[in-house]
């Protein structure tokens, strides 16, 4: 087995419908690369999986009015439904309250508690009176202090991504009964000593963020400046991860205390095996997420890690996207704009998906996705370049040579050059995890070989006599196609599959280190269905 590559895609909240916004933020991204990496050999562990704790969880559970259990039962299905769907090649997708995660979340925090970075301080919390209960994070809403943004949360600011204590508020009001009547009452909780690990994570962040995508390390350079905050690890709330500290009977862990280490339980459960990754300093690790999970990720979760000094492994790679916008505005399952995954399959399949949303990637600013631009890149690409290629060479060949490959005569030289030229762009940004250059690198080798039919004409060549000429040109044509196969594998499988059943010999689907002729003279194929049909512009209409 090749090197050890560590992977993993942000826990998404239990909560509402799964959206193309989530596809695009964490989980194609992730399973791209994840495929990458297996196709070149790497020993990958690639983990998801929901994440069932915190305000998110309780507030969506009393909407609808049921138990949080259920709740989250029903949801947890529609996750797992969508990681099928999608073809997400998790090694697990797990779920965060489970008794793994507890245990671990216990270990842990009497690892922190014995380093003496834990200390219990008093505070005062927001009380709903009306609500008879403390309110935390997303159970509060009001103005953010840092930006002025109404419709703040209780510990994050979805407009600036500024994080506080939910005392900092301005103008609170509760989200459960929407009462004002908010009081300020003193509380105990549990806070980690994050002052003492500063200087270990700025010299950590100072070594590991040069190497991560822009718009991550320019969100965690911007932490290092405002310095390391103590930060409550505790919640007045009774559903989450129980504190193992007498006196905390009545109060759970902070769900982002939780979630990141969800991580490692859901690895756990994957495999026996997983220290070799976890543990490993000579293992890769690459984590992906939207751009507001940055600070929790870069600042919050490695702290924890280095201050445990446990050799655990703490990221490499630190892939972040922007957001996806939905026709000028916001997704939002409370006003319907947006693709919501369940029903995303009955406009397109997944592979029109998965490859119009990486090629729409908001790598360096928050991107605006259209149906138009769906069907645009669904017909011209998948449909225009790839399909109708691997069709045509497909179809002239077997009319005019029957259904064995053509004979050639060796790699042309100039389409070779042309070839290795774009794969190695290809392979290289798919290293970096440059998503959107990828996809054109991809474009780009589909564009070579329709240029090549265009120069070559094999149609003319057959019509004129030339059957040895016509041959050699479609024999070319095959050895295209399995490359195809091999390269398109990462971001559209199912297409892949049917390029790779074209040929009656099961060729692997190894990414390839150059341009190579791997189809013999003779062997014999298939003329497959269409790989894609041309798709209709449908008016998304707001329900
Ligand atoms: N649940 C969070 C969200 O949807 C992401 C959690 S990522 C993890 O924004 F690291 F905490 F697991
Ligand atoms: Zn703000």
């Amino acid at each position: 087995m090749g090197q050890k590559y560590l992977i993993t895609s942000a826990l998404p909240y239990v909560n509402g419908e799964l959206h193309i916004g989530h596809l695009v933020g964490c989980w194609l991204p992730s399973d791209v690369y994840a495929r990458f990496c297996r196709a070149r050999g790497r020993d990958v562990l690639y983990i998801c999986g929901a994440d069932e704790h915190g305000t998110p969880a309780i507030v969506g559970a009393a909407k609808e009015n049921m138990p949080i259990k259920e709740y989250n039962d029903k949801y947890y299905e529609k996750h797992l439904r969508a990681v099928s769907d999608f073809k997400l090649s998790f090694d697990l997708y797990g779920r965060t309250h489970t008794p793994e995660q507890e245990k671990l979340i216990h270990e842990l925090f009497k690892r922190l508690e014995d380093e003496g970075l834990i200390e219990e301080r008093e505070t005062v919390q927001p009380f709903s009176v009306d609500d008879n209960m403390f309110l935390a994070d997303r159970q509060l809403e009001g103005t953010c202090p840092k930006c002025g943004y109404e419709k703040a949360r209780g510990d994050q600011c979805d407009n600036c991504s500024a994080t506080y204590e939910a005392t900092e508020l301005l103008n609170p009001h509760s989200t459960i009964s929407g009462s004002t009547n908010i009081e300020m009452r003193p509380t105990k909780n549990l806070f980690f000593l994050a002052s003492k690990v500063e200087d270990d994570w700025r010299k950590w962040l100072k070594e590991h963020a040069p190497k991560w995508s822009k718009t991550a390390s320019a969100i965690a350079m911007g932490w290092a400046n405002e310095g390391l905050r103590d930060t409550s690890i505790t919640r007045d709330l009774s559903w989450g991860i129980p504190v193992n500290k007498p006196g905390y009977e009545n109060k759970v862990f902070y769900v982002w205390f939780d979630a990141p280490w969800g991580y490692v339980s859901i690895s756990q459960a994957a495999t026996d095996d997983w220290e070799s990754w976890w543990k490993n300093s000579d293992c890769f690790y690459a984590q992906f997420m939207g751009k507001d999970n940055v600070k929790f990720h870069s600042v919050f979760f490695p702290e924890q890690q280095l201050a445990m000094n446990d050799n655990w492994k703490t990221v490499d790679m630190l892939k972040s996207m922007n957001f996806l916008n939905f026709e000028g505005g916001k997704i939002s399952k409370s006003t319907g704009n947006g693709i919501f995954l369940d029903e995303a399959l009955t406009i397109a399949p997944s592979d029109c998906w998965r490859y119009t949303l990486m090629a729409s990637s908001p790598e360096t600013d928050d991107t605006d996705f259209t149906m138009a631009r769906f069907t645009d890149i669904v017909n011209k690409d998948l449909n225009g370049m790839l399909g109708n290629f691997v069709s045509r060479v497909c179809k002239l060949s077997n009319k005019n040579f029957g259904d064995v490959v053509p004979n050639g005569n060796g790699i042309d030289k100039d389409l070779e050059t042309k070839i290795n030229e774009k794969l190695n762009d290809l392979t290289n940004a798919l290293d970096k995890c440059e998503f959107r250059d990828a996809v054109f690198a991809l474009r780009s080798l589909w564009a070579i070989a329709n240029e090549y039919m265009t120069v070559k004409e094999p149609w003319a060549l057959v019509k004129n006599g030339d059957m040895v000429g016509a041959a050699v040109a479609l024999n070319e044509c095959f050895q295209m196609i399995d490359l195809f196969a091999r390269v398109s594998a990462p971001f559209i499988p199912d297409a892949a599959e049917k390029i790779q059943n074209i040929f009656e010999i099961k060729h692997d689907l190894s990414w390839p280190t150059k341009y190579e002729h791997r189809i013999a003279n003779g062997e014999k194929f298939v003329v497959p269905e269409n790989l894609f049909n041309r798709i209709e512009l449908t008016e998304k209409t707001n329900e």
